[in-house]
């Protein structure tokens, strides 16, 4: 092999390494953080209308907790709970992205939340008040700690050091 093709050839393999490491980083990167940031717009759009609509009933069940007023608490528990994202009438196509693009614990996530408003509302019609208080602060857990872990994006008080020695 003359030096020329030699060089040539160590070059195209140098390339084609480095390539590869691109990609696989780039892959990795998709995969931990770039989640819900991969959504097309329609559901990102769906998702940020639940959250609303989350950040409305959390909040209203405040006063309504203080007063004892159960009915009014099982019904907004109740609203909660029927606002899962994947619940709504999605096209098989979007549910299919939902599935491919957000990791599983995502979804369990968001399924564990929307359990604990279904026994939040239980608890309501019960009129225990306790059990109230025990899945209302379940419910509020489950926001820091999905945000902390997948919308560090929108919320970046939750970025960790090392997740901001990675970005940008
Ligand atoms: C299973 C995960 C998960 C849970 C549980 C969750 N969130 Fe979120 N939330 C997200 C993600 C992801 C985003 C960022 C969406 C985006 O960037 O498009 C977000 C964004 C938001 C936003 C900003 C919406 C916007 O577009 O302006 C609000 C407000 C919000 N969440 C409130 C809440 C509240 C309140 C709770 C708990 C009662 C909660 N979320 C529980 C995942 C979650």
């Amino acid at each position: 092999m003359s030096k020329i093709s030699k060089m040539v050839l160590i070059s195209a393999v140098s390339i084609f390494s480095l390539s590869c490491f691109a990609l696989e980083h780039d892959g990795h990167k998709a995969e931990s953080k770039k989640g819900v940031e991969a959504l097309s717009q329609d559901l990102r759009g769906l998702l940020s209308q639940e959250m609303i609509a989350l950040e409305k009933g959390v909040s209203s069940l405040v006063p309504q907790i203080a007063a004892g007023n159960w009915h009014e608490i099982e019904t907004t528990a109740k609203k909660i709970k029927a606002s899962y994202i994947l619940k709504q009438k999605l096209t098989k196509e979007q549910a299919k992205e939902l599935h491919t693009k957000l990791p599983e614990s995502f979804v369990e996530m968001d399924g564990a939340f929307h359990k604990d408003a279904g026994m939040l509302a239980h608890a309501a019609e019960n009129k225990n008040a306790e059990l109230v208080n025990f899945y209302f602060y379940k419910m509020n857990n489950a926001c820091t700690s999905c945000h902390s872990k997948y919308a560090t994006h929108k919320f970046p008080s939750f970025k960790n050091e090392k997740e901001e020695e990675h970005s940008h």
